[in-house]
């Protein structure tokens, strides 16, 4: 698949076109922001672990019933994905309280959900991702209701598939963010990508934390972490 211009450059990843309209290639940077842009730095060998992992996961998850944008690994840091238009909201399931949920809500991380919950933020940098109901996300027209519904299906279907996986590994998933994007037709498909760089995966025995709350919050050793958590996955896969 020869790669053609770049459409789009984001935080973390490039996007470029090829010769076939519905298929894209993403190549991993090994660039960080955290904060909505404000903190920058790089994780070195970051876009080469993130490639593989997410790759590895939407894989699982295509074999579970969830369709993923994923087609192929095409070297280290590219992979050729389906084209899609990202619906822009930020889909986070939680299974333990952290991160933002802890501040908002003033609960101590840690604290262990009964049943997973879900969230959507706007996905807008210039307002800063802001939390949303459904509702909203209706009456702006991001989604419809019926794909909001699929969204929820596969997000929590996701969840149960990931943590089962995790747990295999000696890691707690805490929480993660997952993007959907419709195809041509319309059908959505699980995009962007699985990674440290958006879940949080706590050592299950020490809750050593093995994500990029290590950079976000400069708990050092992060390149480390990457690695860890990459060699648990490759043990298990
Ligand atoms: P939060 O607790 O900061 O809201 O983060 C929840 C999860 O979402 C966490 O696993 C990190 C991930 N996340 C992203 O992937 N991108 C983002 O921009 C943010 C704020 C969080």
């Amino acid at each position: 698949m020869t790669k053609r211009e770049q459409l789009y450059e984001g935080k973390a990843k490039k996007v470029f076109q090829t010769d076939d309209p519905e298929l894209l290639i993403v190549s991993y940077k090994d660039d960080a922001t955290a904060f909505n842009g404000l903190k920058k730095g790089t994780i070195s060998g970051k876009g080469v672990i993130n490639n593989r992992m997410s790759n590895l996961l939407m894989q699982r998850l295509e074999k579970a019933g969830i369709p993923t944008h994923f087609v192929e690994e095409l070297s280290e840091r590219e992979t050729l994905v389906k084209k899609v238009s990202i619906v822009p909201l930020e889909v986070i399931i939680r299974n333990i309280a952290a991160g933002s949920f802890s501040k908002r809500y003033g609960v101590e991380e840690g604290l262990v959900f009964d049943t997973p919950t879900i969230e959507v933020s706007y996905k807008n940098d210039e307002l800063g991702d802001p939390l949303m109901n459904e509702y909203h996300a209706i009456a702006l027209k991001l989604a419809t209701k019926e794909e909001i519904e699929t969204i929820k299906k596969y997000s929590f279907g996701v969840n149960e598939q990931l943590k089962a996986f995790w747990k295999e590994c000696g890691v707690t998933l805490v929480d993660f963010k997952m993007e959907f994007g419709r195809l041509s037709d319309g059908t959505i498909v699980l995009a962007d990508e699985i990674s440290p760089d958006t879940c949080r995966l706590w050592d299950s025995k020490t809750g050593e934390k093995l994500d990029k709350d290590r950079f976000r919050r400069d708990l050092g050793g992060v390149e480390d972490a990457y690695r860890e958590i990459m060699k648990r996955l490759v043990e298990h896969v």
